[in-house]
């Protein structure tokens, strides 16, 4: 069984205010020739040393910066990988590549370890459509609930969490509750809610946020390319609607949709994520051919063009700046990072356990 959240959450307007001032910054950073490229890149390898500084990026930024990281000894990968290597790894100082609320996990997890963005205002369309207030007074709502929110919040929601989860775990973490006999609060993903309530029987209740650019993939437009390409195996990040999951091959993380790719006898792949993730995929396939799944984005309609505007502010030059100045740093108030601390440890401890 699943119920809605009510009321709600409509935040369209911060949400375009959002991605307009994500549009000037992603301006700044493109605007920059080959030899300025290739100084930034030398420059960033040696502030990463001067700093004993590890980079750790999210596949859906520039293939800029997931090379960078790989050739200096840093990781690219999916929300929980990142969390797990950048506790893992001895550096004390990290710098992520990705969108604010990754660098925040990183600073719960490690209060001890300075963490820097190439710009703190990458943010999150599901972060964003789930204020800590409204939400919190939606969760004293329903005390009787588990609370369980996706990654992509705010330090301040994961602070009034029971569990923080990721896309590459949260159907185990779901059933591993329900099979406690809980029942759910789930934020802030609607449609990751609806296919995990609907993969597991939990009984959740769902807010009602969504990624502006998962949101955007279209299944009648799916199934044309589909038609065209009969042998092509279709991959889905389950952030998508759930017709356009209907028609999934794969539905996984961005880690599982790329080993799909390297793993699937398919020689074409229709891909429902986001655009970034091409890099590792072709990397991992490079015989292969890769699809953008069609999303509503034609022409001035276009809001994401499968690729997110926050993502895409991550640049030579800011992260450049950010290791230079040791600027961007993440800061949380400790009240909120011990909080916030529980559900994530919680995580990692369930992940460690799972094969
Ligand atoms: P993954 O955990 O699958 O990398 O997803 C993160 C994300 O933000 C998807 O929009």
């Amino acid at each position: 069984m699943s119920a809605l959240a009510n009321p709600a959450p409509v935040l369209e307007k911060p949400i375009d205010d959002a991605i307009r001032r994500a549009d000037d910054v992603i301006l700044q950073q493109r605007n920059i020739s080959a030899d300025e490229k290739a100084e930034l890149t030398t420059r960033i390898k040696q502030l990463l040393k001067q700093r004993n500084a590890v980079l750790v990026a999210h596949y859906y930024t520039s293939a800029d910066l997931q090379i960078l990281a790989d050739e200096t000894g840093g990781f690219v990968s999916d929300s929980l990988d990142m969390a797990r290597f950048g506790t893992e790894h001895p550096a004390q100082t990290l710098v992520v590549a990705g969108v604010r609320f990754m660098g925040e996990t990183a600073k719960i997890l490690n209060p001890e370890k300075r963490i820097f963005m190439p710009d703190l205002n990458a943010e999150c369309s599901l972060d964003i459509g789930c204020p800590a207030d409204e939400f919190n007074a939606f969760c004293d709502q329903h005390p009787d609930r588990t609370v369980v929110v996706y990654a992509n919040t705010s330090a301040e929601v994961k602070a009034r969490a029971d569990w923080v989860v990721t896309s590459g775990i949260a159907l185990k973490v779901i059933q591993h509750l329900k099979d406690q006999g809980k029942k759910i609060i789930w934020a802030p993903d609607k449609h990751l809610g609806n296919y995990v309530q609907q993969q597991t029987g939990a009984d959740m209740l769902l807010w009602q946020g969504s990624c502006v650019i998962h949101d955007a993939f279209k299944a009648s437009a799916l199934k044309k390319l589909m038609q065209q390409h009969p042998d092509a195996a279709v991959l889905v990040h389950p952030e998508s609607p759930e017709d356009v999951i209907a028609l999934a091959d794969v539905v996984g993380s961005t880690t599982g949709l790329i080993k799909a790719v390297a793993t699937m006898p398919n020689q074409t792949f229709i891909v429902a994520t986001d655009n970034g993730i091409f890099h590792k995929m072709k990397l991992a396939a490079p015989d292969k051919t890769l699809l953008e799944a069609p999303n509503e984005g034609v022409g001035a309609t276009c809001i994401s063009c499968a690729h997110c505007p926050w993502m895409e502010m991550n640049g030579l030059k800011n992260l450049a700046q950010a290791l230079e100045n040791e600027t961007n740093e993440i800061l949380i108030e400790e009240n909120i990072r011990k909080k916030a601390y529980i559900p994530i440890k919680r995580l990692m401890d369930f992940a460690a356990t799972q094969t």
